[in-house]
């Protein structure tokens, strides 16, 4: 990183929540693995994940920096998504999941004891591949977080504010009853990261967003991503290494290592660093094999 990064870096978390899930246990922040406190705002310590007697993940280390667009690449089943879910406990609802280490936001481990799952997710929200709006209006699909939380007052604006934010306001304002499914791909995925931003997140974990859109509305996500950096953290998982090296200010690189006894293919994080290093001087072999299109 450099100073004036990090100078960047520490200006920007000043207006952030010190205590958000009114947990007692707090960690303090300055216990951090890697770059400043001040800069994080999800720390990522020795995280296992299991699938049963299956390891999926293992040792995962990273400090995920405030306002800033993360990518994760890496080969098909190393474990980006596994990873990715973990940061907002949507492992949880997997029966068979498990989660070891810890994963602290804001200082807070989000697997404590007395941490809600539910509380976790409206401060870490999720926008996953297949985009999947509710079959309801595309007003009742934005206000719909915020309903659950018992907001009845100013949905209006909140429902526009959200839309406005995801970039697709002027192309529904006329049609807010519609239903959300009667929109393109491209409109349906700005309406979920709509829905998402509605219930005030701090965080945004996004699985490979744009899978399902054509170059054009891949564009406008990634425009709309930038955009967005001054008010989110977004974490990203994409396969398109353009994507990573265009939209993403950090990426981190995962691959598979295979036991050479039993054959179990456990997930790995094998580099992270400012994007620019990662696509331009990879200190792994196999980061820039993998970028170079000689793997995976
Ligand atoms: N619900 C589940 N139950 C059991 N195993 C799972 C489950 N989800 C994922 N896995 C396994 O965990 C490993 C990592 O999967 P994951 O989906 O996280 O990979 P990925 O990097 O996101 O892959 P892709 O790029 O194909 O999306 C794989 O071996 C996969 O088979
Ligand atoms: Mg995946």
């Amino acid at each position: 990183m450099t100073p004036e990064t990090s100078a960047r870096f520490q200006t920007t978390s000043e207006s952030k929540v010190a205590d958000p899930m009114q947990e007692t246990t707090t960690t303090p922040a300055t216990d951090a693995t890697a770059t400043p406190a001040t800069d994080t705002i999800l720390e990522v310590e020795d995280v296992n994940v299991h699938y049963g007697d299956f390891t999926a993940v293992r040792g995962v280390s990273m400090a995920i920096p405030s306002n800033r667009i993360t990518a994760f690449i890496g080969p098909s089943g190393c474990g980006k998504s596994t990873l990715l879910r973990t940061f907002n406990r949507m492992n949880d609802l997997i029966p068979t999941a498990r989660v070891d280490g810890s994963i602290r936001y804001h200082g807070v481990d989000i697997y404590g004891p007395k941490v809600d799952p539910v509380e976790v997710r409206r401060r870490i929200g999720i926008v996953f591949q297949k985009p999947n709006p509710f079959p309801k209006s595309i007003y009742d699909n934005v206000a719909y977080g915020p309903r659950l939380m018992g907001r009845t007052k100013g949905l209006d604006d909140l429902v526009e504010e959200s839309l406005r934010g995801a970039a697709l306001w002027d192309e529904v304002k006329d049609n807010l009853d519609e239903s959300g499914l009667a929109l393109s791909g491209g409109q349906q995925q700005r309406l979920c990261i709509a829905r998402t931003i509605a219930t005030r997140p701090d965080v945004i974990l996004m699985d490979e967003p744009c899978s399902a859109l054509d170059p054009i509305a891949t564009l406008r996500i990634e425009d709309l991503m930038r955009e967005m950096r001054d008010d989110y953290t977004i974490v990203i998982v994409t396969h398109n290494m353009q994507q990573a090296s265009r939209v993403s200010d950090h990426t981190a690189f995962l691959s598979v290592d295979v036991d050479d006894q039993t054959g179990m293919r456990t997930g790995e994080l094998i580099e992270f660093d400012d994007t620019e290093t990662i696509f331009t001087a990879a200190s792994d072999e196999r980061t820039e094999a993998y970028i170079t299109g000689r793997f995976g």
